[in-house]
């Protein structure tokens, strides 16, 4: 059976609110051929871009997220964003756990499950990224890494709120400009233990849960990427950042999955 596929980028702390803007409406408009139901495309932009982004762009077309998430409604939360918030501005996706987070931040397992247990209470898309840092696939610790980061961050996870779930695994040590990408074989082989343990966890619901890979993800690897068994979407960073060079990338994907496929 074909799978739907699912590109997205997360702008991270770049482009102004004119810049995503003028991104998002490029990219809608380079996309709009591609069917809905086959593709999901989504863009994570700064948090001051949100409202002017859920204004403008056609979430039907370009799912719009958030890049981080406070557990709590209200309160005492200097500097933090509400579920509540979010909501006003209709967005579908929040993005919790990426490596700048727990890495830069130190966000940890257990705040992350708090934000997990929240974003899906409030009824977003939740995306939970995953991923062993350098020292840790050194040590030959990377299953159990993704093992504890999963187990822990979906403790308290509806069977109801499944459906509503996204993982990334995105490698620390392949992202970003000291990145080195992980080979399709690599992202293969932890895709498919990140599906057991969702499989663990929940059942033949679990096969059901989408996966994407992020880390230095380009025109030339995004192909090979896609066509591996585990591999549901592409969560991309700088190659993402053209809306021209990012619809390329999405089109070649498609077409190496299409090819894979006959
Ligand atoms: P790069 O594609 O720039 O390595 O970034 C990946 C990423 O962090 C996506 O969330």
């Amino acid at each position: 059976m074909k799978k739907k596929l699912y590109f997205g980028s997360n702008l991270k702390m770049y482009k102004n609110i004119n810049e995503t803007i003028t991104y998002l409406k490029q990219l809608q408009n380079a996309t709009l051929d591609l069917n809905r139901l086959e593709y999901t495309i989504f863009i994570i932009p700064s948090f001051t871009s949100l409202h002017q982004a859920s204004k403008d762009i056609n979430q039907d077309l370009i799912w719009l997220g958030a890049q981080n998430m406070c557990w709590a409604e209200q309160g005492q939360f200097t500097g933090e964003i509400s579920p509540l918030m979010l909501q006003e501005l209709g967005l579908k996706i929040v993005e919790l756990g990426h490596s700048e987070r727990r890495h830069v931040f130190g966000e940890d397992n257990q705040i992350l499950q708090k934000k997990v247990t929240a974003s899906l209470e409030h009824g977003f898309t939740t995306l939970l990224c995953v991923g062993e840092n350098e020292q840790e696939k050194e040590f030959d610790i990377s299953n159990e890494i993704l093992r504890i980061q999963l187990k822990t961050g979906l403790s308290d996870i509806k069977e109801e709120q499944l459906p509503k779930l996204w993982i990334a695994y995105e490698p620390v040590w392949a992202i970003g400009v000291n990145g080195k990408p992980a080979t399709a074989e690599y992202a293969q082989k932890k895709h498919s233990e990140i599906r057991t343990v969702l499989e663990e966890m929940f059942g033949a619901k679990g096969k059901e849960i989408p996966i994407l890979y992020g880390g230095s993800v380009n025109l030339q690897n995004a192909e090979v990427l896609i066509t591996q068994p585990d591999i549901d979407g592409l969560f991309v960073g700088r190659s993402a950042w053209n809306a021209e060079e990012f619809n390329h990338l999405i089109r070649n994907a498609i077409n190496s999955y299409q090819k894979s496929c006959t």
